[in-house]
């Protein structure tokens, strides 16, 4: 179904990825599977991460969908948290270090920095993609280009 390729540059492994996370939503319709197999790809292909996931909105409530780390918080209410903020303000969030963002939810006390990205379907948002690493100030602009490539591919099937 595909094939790792971590063996180039960072931005070779993480274009590879990207075409392979593309291949597979456009091959499978059902959006589970979809979503569970990108976790798993982002784990595979992006090192240094402890939680990679979505959270779906459901009301004003962040609920937690198909992950790859350590048990999470199952709900999370809109505007809290690095989640429930991007998901409010509609906007990327990176944050170096964890215990510089006030509000910061920790679920996995391992964490160290964080990406949140919002999804949208039909123009709302839908959720948000949320990636741990227990390393501070792991996502740099080239990881967040390279996910935001991601959620645009995800957006086109939601
Ligand atoms: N840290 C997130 C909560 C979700 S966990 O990281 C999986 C937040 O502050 O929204």
């Amino acid at each position: 179904m595909w094939t790792p390729s971590t063996q180039g540059t960072v931005e070779e492994n993480y274009a590879h990825m990207v075409c392979v996370i593309k291949d597979q939503l456009r091959s499978e319709p059902d959006v589970i599977a979809n979503l569970a197999t990108v976790t798993a790809l982002i784990t595979a292909y992006m090192d240094r991460l402890n939680w990679v996931g979505f959270y779906i909105l459901r009301g004003d409530q962040l609920v937690v969908g198909p992950y790859q780390g350590k048990p999470a918080c199952i709900r999370i209410p809109m505007g809290k948290g690095v989640c429930g903020t991007a998901a409010q303000q509609q906007r990327t969030i990176r944050v170096e270090d964890v215990h510089d963002f006030p509000g910061h939810i920790a679920c996995d006390a391992d964490s160290r920095s964080e990406i949140v990205l919002p999804l949208y379907a039909k123009g709302r948002v839908y959720g948000v993609l949320d990636i741990d690493s227990p390393e501070p100030g792991r996502f740099t602009p080239l990881e967040e280009t390279t996910l935001q490539r991601v959620a645009d591919a995800i957006n086109e099937i939601l």
